[in-house]
């Protein structure tokens, strides 16, 4: 599979992206349709009785239809929000929390699945931890054991810095005949595995549209049949209710009562667009691609100094963070940001840091890592390349 075409900033800029866990390039169909929107159909939702009213609102609409039937659940319970870090947050203020309950969650988290849950401590709410074992794999012995008497286990589907893809279905499990409510972290499941929400049976899964090939500012928090017309909305204002006095609300029904404002309607629409993108090529050929350039990766380094976090190839995701030494010595470590700055100047673009998920570096006793992570439009070729600039960054450095 090639799919290079379809992305114009591959051919524009020549660049060999590998940074899609930040975010994803966006393909020609999804521009086209931001742009349709703007040439041909501006206008606000749910509000106006005239055309371009009617024909945005039919738009988003149909977005949210798509949405729905990519994860398998109704668009009523799909909450259009900004990104993965607002539908995390939206979840932890629509759970009605009391002092000493209990939040578990993992020390792999994203800040988007820690900092709303830590938070909560200010209202007395306790925040416990399941650790992970040396292939970076969930504890489930531990998490068992810990899901005791929790009112809420907050778990990533899939990590952004070791991959590790957690068995959600087993997670919500335990959840459900320990009384907890579960929410799940999609930010790097939803763009590279097939997923379906039904199935999961969990209560709140949020997602990024932009790591799945969508504008910027979508995402989606999806919740459980029942949890619109129970929860408070975290934010309210125009389109959230179905009729208001000076001292009655009457909440819309579904979603809607979520969505106060004006939505990103043209990200919405993008949003559409990539889904109809990604179901042509089919979630599980995006995966066995991702799973191709895995093992090409890990095939080419045997013989560099190089340290990978994290479960073998299909035990996670489609990327790679890793630790590089020196060869002279074999003990000095590479700083993630020389290696990303070396492979900058030979047009690879790879992210350096802690990922947002400072505690997981922490548990893993390093500074920094560097991450090469794939989407569709990546090649074996390219994956050959970045281990050809690897080999030329242990070189430089020795
Ligand atoms: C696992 C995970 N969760 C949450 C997020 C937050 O996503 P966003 O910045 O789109 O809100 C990210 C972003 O990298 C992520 O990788």
């Amino acid at each position: 599979m090639n799919y290079q075409n379809d992305f114009p900033l591959i051919k524009n800029r020549g660049i060999t992206y590998f940074d899609s866990g930040a975010t994803t390039l966006k393909p020609q169909s999804v521009i086209d349709a931001v742009v349709n929107f703007y040439t041909h159909h501006t206008a606000n939702i749910h509000r106006g009785i005239h055309i371009l009213s009617e024909e945005a609102t039919e738009l988003y609409e149909e977005s949210k239809e798509k949405v729905a039937n990519f994860l398998n659940t109704k668009p009523e319970n799909v909450i259009y929000v900004k990104n993965a870090t607002e539908g995390l947050n939206f979840a932890s203020a629509m759970i009605d929390f009391s002092k000493g309950d209990k939040v578990l969650t993992s020390v792999t988290e994203h800040h988007s699945n820690l900092l709303p849950w830590l938070l909560l401590k200010k209202q007395g709410v306790i925040v416990d931890f399941v650790d992970i074992d040396e292939n970076g794999k969930l504890n489930m012995d531990e998490l068992v054991e810990k899901a005791k008497g929790a009112k809420v286990m907050a778990f990533s589907h899939a990590s952004n810095v070791i991959g590790t893809i957690n068995p959600v279905s087993e997670i919500s499990k335990i959840a459900r005949e320990v009384g907890a409510i579960s929410v799940i972290d999609a930010a790097q499941s939803v763009p590279h595995l097939p997923v379906n929400f039904s199935k999961l049976d969990v209560d709140f899964l949020a997602f990024s549209g932009h790591k799945m090939l969508a504008p910027s500012g979508t995402g989606g928090l999806l919740v459980k049949e029942g949890f619109t017309k129970t929860c408070t909305p975290p934010i309210a204002g125009g389109g959230t209710i179905e009729d208001v006095t000076l001292t009655d609300i009457k909440w819309a029904s579904g979603a809607e009562k979520f969505e106060g404002g004006t939505p990103n309607i043209e990200g919405a629409i993008g949003l559409g667009a990539a889904v109809d993108y990604l179901q042509k090529i089919g979630m599980k050929n995006v995966r066995r691609h991702e799973l191709e350039l895995l093992n090409r990766f890990y095939s080419n380094i045997q013989d560099l100094p190089l340290t990978t976090y994290g479960p073998k190839p299909n035990e996670r995701t489609g990327l790679v963070t890793f630790t590089l030494k020196s060869r002279l010595d074999g003990k000095m470590d590479i700083h993630a940001h020389d290696i990303a700055d070396f492979l900058n100047a030979r047009k690879i673009a790879v992210r350096s840091g802690k990922h947002c998920a400072h505690p997981l570096h922490y548990r893993l006793n390093i500074p920094a890592s560097t991450r090469a992570s794939f989407h569709v439009y990546n090649t074996t070729d390219e994956v050959d390349a970045l281990f050809l600039a690897l080999k030329e960054v242990v070189e430089a450095f020795s």
